[in-house]
Parts: structure tokens; C-alpha cells; sequence
């Protein structure tokens, strides 16, 4: 038999027998030729929502005098609008960035490709807006790095019909090495400038070197988020909303105790949401406040206890964390109460509390987090460490439909999948702050 050959028996004869799947190592950071682009061309392409059916177009170019202009249209080649935009570069030791350019466009269609160009210079690209009702479909993956298994999951992810990239933290594990912030955003780019990518901090965009630099100076300069337009004062927290659905991101490494500005913010945030217009209200942090991972065990405990109660106050549906690499998700339907779904408040069931889902596993040089307190807590229904991405379609006002898709030997296998049912159509908001539910439902 060819070695081939046997080498797929044999593997086929252990999944049959152990039906465990087998992880494998981690794999290398990639290595990227440098850009071969003349100087004024964009490099490093991404998208975010900017509000108001507006999207940023953010791009780096090594020519410090090219535009900030982005031209767009229905047809391509076809231009028939331009926008004017803003730039920044910042210095890091010996490193000095690009020009960093963010140009707001818009406002635009909903669920329409546009095609554009950035600077008046390069190639052309196109993205799709997001659909302004349900069905609305995001991809998630946290603790990205550019490693091997990164590209695979990013493949999955190109391979599913999605509308907008939501990512927990951990982005480029450039780690203090700038160039790599670089390299991450050229890895990105054919997802990243098609479909917006939301994003929020985690421990590896800090970088911070004490009395020399600040935290966050490359993240916060490459990948501006819509801050402003929430009324937050800071890019490492913000909210936004698309199609039913109010996203928080929140930022772990940000101060939240009750005096914070964060935690302000999120009060005032939160108490503006109004169910009959996103009847879905979605939360992404990076440091799980659920996690039975050995892996940063308790390192959440602090920002829950101070921001547990205004989430359960305001009934958020989901929260999406990262961190720890690995998937792990609570809630699953009760079988004696089959139409009630267990939730997790104050590390208790309770009908009313979010489903918690950690998705760190995006593929990062670190590796897997592989070890689990025993035995599982009642919380915890799933739990698997293994590399892969999650996709939400929220269907409609009350369905949402979670699936997690290991990286099996780089082909995606849904192995986890739960229908999550809105609070809102759970009897969990009172009337007062829900005046519209019944006409909805
Ligand atoms: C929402 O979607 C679910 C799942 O497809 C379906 O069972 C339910 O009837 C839908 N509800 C409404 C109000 O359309
Ligand atoms: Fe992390």
C-alpha cells in the first residue's frame, strides 16, 4: 500500500476506536516576504464599523505624503463617491510606523458590495456591508497570532458566508517586535478589508515599556474602533450596532471598578440599548469570568465582581471572551425543562444570566491550553482544547444559532453547536424596559 494510504487507515482506525481527537503541536509564526509594493501603495487593508451605516477604511503606506482618500462605488472601477480621512504613526524604540491612515465612508447600502481605492494608489479592493436586519451571520475567533494553524483557521472562517469578524483579543503576537504588527496586518488583509473586523484588546497589545512606552501605542494607532461615535473616551472600549443586534466590547485591561470611566460608560450604555430595535445584546472581553481551564484560572474574578451584576441587570444574551486557548462554553438545554436553558449568573444556574463562551483558540504560536479543573463545574457544558473559530447566526429576534468549528488536520469540523434563544423572548426583561416585546414576538 502506498504510505500514504496507510497512514489515512491507520488514522481512521484510531478516530474510529478512541473517537478523541487527537491535537496537534503548534505550528511556527509564518514567514512573510517583505512588501514588494511601491512606497505610497496601501498595505495591510482593514475594515471596521464606524456607525450610522459608515465603515473606516484603515491602511498603512511607507510614504509619509500619500492621501488619505478613499474613493468607492457600486461597479467596479466606477467611482462615485470620495471621502477624506485622518492618519497617525507612531515610534516605538528604534521603530517608526508608516503612515496609518482611517477614512470614514459612507453612509452606504446595506448588504451591497462596494468597490474601492485607497490613496488614489494600488489595487482596487471590495467589501460587503452587513445586512441591516436578521439573518446576520458573525465569525469569532480570538488569540489570532500568524502562526500556521492562524491561516487555517482564517481559511475556515473564508470559506463561511459571514457579515462582520468579531475578535475577543490577541491580535498580531507581535510581542514589543513592531514589524510583526505589520506582517499580522498583511495576513489579514483579503478577510479584514471585506468584511468588518470589531475588535478589543488582549494582554499581547499592551507592549508597554515602563518610563519608555505607553500601552497599546501600536494597537491603538492600527486599529481605531468606533469609540467616538459610542460616546466612550477610550478605543479599548466601545459599542456598536448592526442589524438587531447591540455589541459591548469590553476592555480587560482597561480600570472597570465602579469609579472607572469604564465602568461609567458601560452603565450609560447599557441603559440606552432599547430591545425592540436590538432585541440581541452581545458582550466580547478577553479574560473569560467563566473558565475551568488551569489555564488563567481567576484572572477574570475582579472585572466580574464589579461588572457581572450590570450585565445580568441589563439581560445580556452572549458574552464571547478569549485568552485562554481553548473553547469552553456554558448553557445547554435542561432535559427535564426542555424550553428552559440553563444560564449562569453569580456562578449559579439561572434562567436569566448570559451563555458564556471562551474562544481563544485562533492559532497562535502559544499553543493550546490543555489542562481542566476536575471535576467539569456544573456552569461548564463544553469543553475542548483544540484550535478552530465560532460563527453566530442570529436568525431572528428570538433564535440565534452558535456552532464551533475545530481545525481537524486544517479541514473545519463542526463539533459543538447549541440554539441560544433571546432573553428577550424568554420573559426575562420586565415590560417597563421592554415596552415594544409583545408587538415583536
Ligand atoms: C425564529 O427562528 C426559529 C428557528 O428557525 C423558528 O423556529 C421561529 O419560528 C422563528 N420565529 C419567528 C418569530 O420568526
Ligand atoms: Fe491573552
Amino acid at each position: 500500500m502506498e504510505p500514504k494510504l496507510v497512514f489515512a487507515v491507520l488514522l481512521l482506525i484510531s478516530v474510529a476506536v478512541s473517537a478523541e481527537y487527537v491535537r496537534p503541536p503548534p505550528r511556527k509564526t509564518l514567514d512573510f516576504p517583505w512588501s514588494e509594493k511601491p512606497s505610497s501603495h496601501p498595505q495591510q487593508v482593514h475594515i471596521s464599523l464606524a456607525g450610522d451605516n459608515r465603515m473606516r477604511i484603515s491602511w498603512v503606506t511607507d510614504d509619509k505624503s500619500a492621501h488619505s482618500t478613499v474613493e468607492y462605488g457600486t461597479s467596479p472601477g466606477k467611482y462615485s463617491a470620495k471621502s477624506r480621512g485622518e492618519s497617525t504613526s507612531y515610534k516605538y524604540l528604534f521603530y517608526s510606523s508608516g503612515k496609518i491612515h482611517h477614512t470614514i465612508i459612507g453612509p452606504l447600502e446595506p448588504n451591497t458590495v462596494y468597490f474601492y481605492r485607497c490613496g488614489g494608489q494600488g489595487v482596487e479592493y471590495q467589501l460587503k456591508t452587513p445586512p441591516d436586519q436578521f439573518p446576520i451571520t458573525f465569525a469569532v475567533a480570538g488569540d489570532l497570532g500568524q502562526t500556521g494553524w492562524t491561516e487555517s483557521t482564517l481559511d475556515h472562517i473564508d470559506q463561511c458566508k459571514y457579515d462582520v469578524h468579531l475578535l475577543p483579543g490577541d491580535l498580531s503576537y507581535a510581542d514589543y517586535m513592531q514589524h510583526r504588527w505589520d506582517t499580522f496586518g498583511e495576513l489579514v488583509e483579503p478577510l479584514a478589508s471585506s468584511r468588518p473586523w470589531m475588535v478589543t484588546q488582549g494582554n499581547h497589545e499592551k507592549e508597554s515599556i515602563p518610563l519608555l512606552v505607553d500601552g497599546f501605542a501600536s494597537y491603538n494607532s492600527r486599529w481605531k474602533m468606533p469609540y467616538e461615535e459610542s460616546e466612550s473616551s477610550s478605543n479599548l472600549y466601545y459599542s456598536f450596532e448592526v442589524a438587531g443586534a447591540h455589541i459591548v466590547m469590553l476592555g480587560s485591561y482597561a480600570d472597570y471598578d465602579e469609579y472607572s470611566d469604564q465602568y461609567h460608560w458601560l452603565k450609560a450604555d447599557l441603559a440606552k440599548v432599547d430591545r425592540a430595535k436590538t432585541p440581541w445584546l452581545l458582550v466580547l472581553l478577553h479574560v473569560p469570568w467563566y473558565n475551568s481551564n488551569k489555564a488563567h484560572q481567576g484572572e477574570g474574578d475582579d472585572m466580574k465582581a464589579a461588572m457581572e451584576p450590570l450585565l445580568y441587570d441589563a439581560k445580556v444574551d452572549l458574552v464571547l471572551a478569549g485568552h485562554v486557548h481553548a473553547y469552553e462554553r456554558s448553557s445547554f438545554l435542561n432535559a427535564w425543562l426542555f424550553d428552559l436553558q440553563k444560564r449562569v449568573h453569580n456562578g449559579n444556574s439561572d434562567p436569566c444570566g448570559p451563555v458564556y463562551i471562551t474562544i481563544g483558540d485562533g492559532g497562535n504560536k502559544e499553543g493550546l491550553a490543555s489542562k481542566y479543573i476536575d471535576p467539569q463545574p456544573k456552569w461548564s457544558a463544553f469543553r475542548e482544547a483544540s484550535f478552530g473559530h465560532g460563527e453566530i447566526q442570529i436568525v431572528n429576534s428570538t433564535h440565534a444559532f452558535w456552532s464551533w468549528h475545530r481545525n481537524d488536520d486544517d479541514e473545519p469540523v463542526r463539533s459543538d453547536s447549541i440554539w441560544i434563544n433571546s432573553l428577550v423572548s424568554s420573559g426575562c426583561l420586565s415590560e417597563q424596559k421592554f415596552g415594544a416585546r409583545k408587538s415583536l414576538l
